[in-house]
């Protein structure tokens, strides 16, 4: 795509140039491959700045207008593929206005009055990313839609909690789904908080210290949406603190994903055997043709190492930087491209996943009940019944625990003789603790895995979802 005009001097810049750039100097100079991707946010910029340059005066409406009718044409050439991208005219920026010199002539020139790249850059960068988090936001919300339906269908489906992937406790399946409908909420207000603040406008900036011109930045910043014009130049053109902030709620969110697709990977294991994805989910090996590799989840799994590689690369790029704009700063979009492009993948498939997954509610109820899961349960009651302190009811357990492996059965298949070894204040009540439901139901505190407290955070996600219209 580098079919550029070889002038020998930049007809942008080029006025104290007699010579072309070596070939190299070009390549490493040229971000057009990359930058391309903010050109409709360009011209947003462009005319929303003519505009405000004919409001206040600077230029003649009716250069203006040419300016205007200009960037919609090239708008239109872009959006059928039409526009010709050139390294030799650098960048984005660059690209739009020598088309625009040749679609309407002279008026274009005048485009670029009390404006530099630098404003202009860091402007299409903040209008990119705020559309970015408005992907991120709906992605996140059709995520979560996905798994709250799953939970109101599982909030009574008894599944082994785990800890150091352990048997633990008994919980429900929907509660487990919940904690990462949680999770997404809390990556949907990182990147929420990262939109509040990249949403401020560097346009006017000009290169570093503002222009002599009499601009108005409200205005410009109004038409484009902003909150308000930023209000330190230098800052407008040389932080990127808030693509660095979006780098880091997608990373975060990136992990919470991950955790939940190594989930998958587990479950779907025949090992495991809690859950099947369906064919539109599954991918098959190219020696073994009984396989069925989750690969989706598996490179969800992978994604943080892209995305967290994007926030390192982006860190490392700003850091040490002086005031104001370096050329260094060219090299932001790339990696927040990437991370987006991987994010969006991600979310998408998990989703994806997150409703197709069906359960083997039998399987897990099976390995809820093993592993002594009610071990926690026998200590609580004897606390409750007999009045002994945890510490003494966790060793009287424990104790009952051991009895019963030696026996190679489940605690409630010790006779009430072989309980009663133990400890010979119980009676056969106790068996009414011994289960996996038992124990799961029996979680009732706020927060806890009891069906009746799974109901109720189903419910309210359910209307929390139904006011953002994702249910
Ligand atoms: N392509 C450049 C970037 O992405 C635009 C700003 C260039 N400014 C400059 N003074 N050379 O950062």
């Amino acid at each position: 795509m580098t079919d550029g005009k070889t002038n020998k001097s930049n007809a942008l810049w080029g006025g104290r140039f007699s010579g072309s750039p070596s070939e190299i100097m070009e390549g490493i100079n040229a971000s057009i491959d990359i930058d391309q991707r903010m050109a409709f946010e360009d011209i947003a910029g462009s005319i929303a700045h003519a505009r405000m340059l004919a409001a206040t005066g600077i230029i003649s409406s009716d250069d203006a207008t040419k300016i205007e009718n200009g960037l919609n044409q090239i708008r239109g050439e872009i959006e059928r593929g039409e526009m010709k991208w050139s390294a030799a005219l650098e960048d984005v920026h660059m690209n739009i206005e020598a088309r625009l010199k040749e679609i309407i002539g002279e008026p274009a020139g005048r485009l670029h009055t009390a404006r530099s790249r630098n404003d202009q850059v860091a402007t299409d960068f903040r209008l990119w990313l705020r559309a970015a988090c408005d992907r991120a936001d709906a992605l996140i919300t059709a995520y979560q839609a996905a798994l709250v339906a799953q939970a109101a269908a599982h909030a009574d489906t008894v599944m082994p909690g785990f800890t150091h992937l352990q048997t633990a406790q008994p919980v429900s399946l929907g509660h487990h789904l919940l904690c990462w409908v949680d999770a997404a909420e809390r990556d949907r207000s990182r990147f929420a908080d990262a939109r509040k603040r990249l949403n401020e406008s560097p346009l006017g900036c000009a290169a570093l210290a503002g222009t002599a011109f009499p601009i108005d930045r409200h205005q410009t910043a109004e038409a484009l949406g902003f909150d308000r014009p930023m209000a330190n130049s230098l800052d407008g053109v040389a932080t990127r603190d808030f693509a660095l902030e979006f780098l880091s709620a997608a990373t975060i969110c990136a992990v919470n994903l991950s955790r939940f697709a190594e989930e998958i990977v587990l479950w779907t294991s025949r090992r495991f055997g809690f859950a099947q994805l369906s064919d539109a989910w599954s991918t098959g090996s190219s020696i073994m043709p009984q396989k069925r590799n989750p690969d989706a989840a598996e490179l969800v799994r992978a994604k943080p190492g892209r995305i967290a590689g994007a926030l390192q690369t982006l860190i490392i790029v700003v850091k040490g930087l002086p005031l104001a704009y370096s050329k260094d700063l060219q090299e932001d979009k790339a990696p927040v491209f990437q991370a987006m492009d991987d994010l969006e993948l991600a979310l998408g498939a998990m989703a994806g996943m997150a409703s197709d997954l069906t359960f083997n509610t039998g399987n897990m109820a099976e390995a809820a009940g093993e592993a002594y899961s009610d071990a926690t349960d026998l200590a609580d009651y004897v606390v409750r019944e007999l009045g002994k302190p945890f510490r003494d009811a966790h060793h009287i357990a424990g104790s009952m625990v051991k009895l019963a492996e030696s026996r190679n059965v489940p605690l409630a298949g010790l006779s009430l003789e072989d309980m009663q070894s133990v400890e010979p204040g119980l009676t056969d009540e106790v068996y009414s603790v011994l289960s996996a439901r038992a124990s799961m139901e029996s979680r009732t505190s706020y927060g806890g895995t009891s069906p009746v407290r799974v109901k109720e955070q189903v419910a309210l996600w359910q209307n929390r979802l139904r006011e953002r219209q994702a249910l």
